[in-house]
């Protein structure tokens, strides 16, 4: 088979908080990387974010953070497609559509629903339903609508959201199985990007970075905090003299992943030696993170600042975004035939 056209890879964002460093590390980098080998689509899921969020300030605010957050960290919206998943409408009128050929079955089954019935259980809430909206419900579908109507043909994702993109796949089937003689959706395919996944970085307190935990350390924090932060991620009560076993340590386990690989050999081999404390590392870690955020919360803070370059930078990919969307919308609606 000839491939003259690159391949399209798609990656929603859900903002549901201040992005943090191990967000940086296990989903913003990678994402990011693909930009070299695909034609690159981003997008913030705000609408996903509702099932959760009701409070309208945050609301806004998580959204114009994330967004702000990918632009600093290198997403070029000139090279890519950008947009808030709001402004395209088109993926709500073809959200309906899709939910008409979805069973019902298929989102009884889907692992977050399962696992807020699995909660209630737990809890001995009689209703197992309780609390469960159905925005929550008809989540896999809204997602396999960002998915189809972009012509996705991967979505990188992490382990927990395969099944969310296997659902995409199996809803369209069921499109093309009864529409597909008058117009067919592209059948897309998950991918784990290398790195996602490898090698999970710690927060604060040595669990696993999650904002879940409360342990994570935010990328555009002003210095004085990010001091803070760093300074109290836990460590043992070695003596500075005594040999150290770094792998053991939260703080090393971040720096690794900051530091260049020289500084990261250098700080290994003077951990095991002896004669270097964990305060020590903590502040090259600081110094690792600081140096390389200054410019970059610069940047941030700008973007982030109501009626910035953001708003242009979103409105112009909704408008590209759109232009990949009417013609998958307006050939679902001739093979339907609300058109005749
Ligand atoms: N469900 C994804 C998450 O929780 C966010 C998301 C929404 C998404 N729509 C998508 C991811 C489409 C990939 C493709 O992170």
């Amino acid at each position: 088979m000839t491939q003259d056209r690159p391949r399209v890879s798609l990656t929603g964002i859900k903002p549901t908080g201040d992005p943090h460093l191990g967000n940086y590390i296990g989903a913003i980098r990678p994402a990011l990387e693909l930009t070299a080998n695909y034609e690159s689509i981003y997008f913030i899921a705000d609408y996903h974010a509702l099932t959760s969020i009701r409070d309208r300030e945050k609301f806004a605010a998580y959204t114009r953070s994330v967004a702000a957050t990918w632009i600093t960290l290198g997403l070029d919206p000139e090279r890519t497609v950008f947009y808030k998943q709001s402004d395209i409408p088109e993926i709500f009128e073809l959200a309906w559509i899709l939910s008409c050929v979805t069973g019902k079955g298929l989102m009884n089954r889907a692992h977050a629903y399962k696992a807020a019935r699995d909660r209630n259980a737990e809890n001995g809430v009689a209703d197992l339903d309780a609390g469960v909206n159905m925005g929550l419900f008809n989540y896999p579908v809204l997602m396999a609508v960002d998915i189809l109507i972009m012509g996705s043909d991967v979505v990188p994702v992490g382990q927990d959201q395969i099944q969310h993109v296997e659902y995409a796949a199996d809803i369209a089937g069921s499109f093309n199985h009864l529409f597909g003689s008058t117009y067919s959706l592209k059948i897309p395919e998950a991918i784990i990007p290398t790195g996602v996944n490898a090698r999970t970085m710690p927060g604060t307190d040595g669990r696993k970075m999650s904002k879940s935990y409360g342990n994570t350390i935010p990328l555009f924090a002003p210095p004085s905090r990010l001091r803070k932060l760093v300074r109290g991620i836990v460590s043992d009560s070695t003596p500075v003299e005594e040999p150290k076993d770094p792998d053991s340590s939260a703080a090393f386990q971040i720096y690794e992943n900051f530091a260049s690989p020289e500084a990261v050999k250098d700080m290994r081999v003077r951990l095991e030696q002896g004669g270097t404390g964990w305060g020590e590392l903590k502040n090259a870690l600081f110094e690792t993170l600081d140096t390389w955020l200054t410019p970059l919360r610069d940047r941030y803070e700008e973007l982030v600042a109501p009626g910035s370059e953001l708003d242009t930078i979103l409105a112009a990919g909704a408008e590209k975004a759109r232009d990949r969307a009417r013609p998958v919308l307006a050939g679902a609606r001739r093979a339907i035939g609300v058109d005749l």
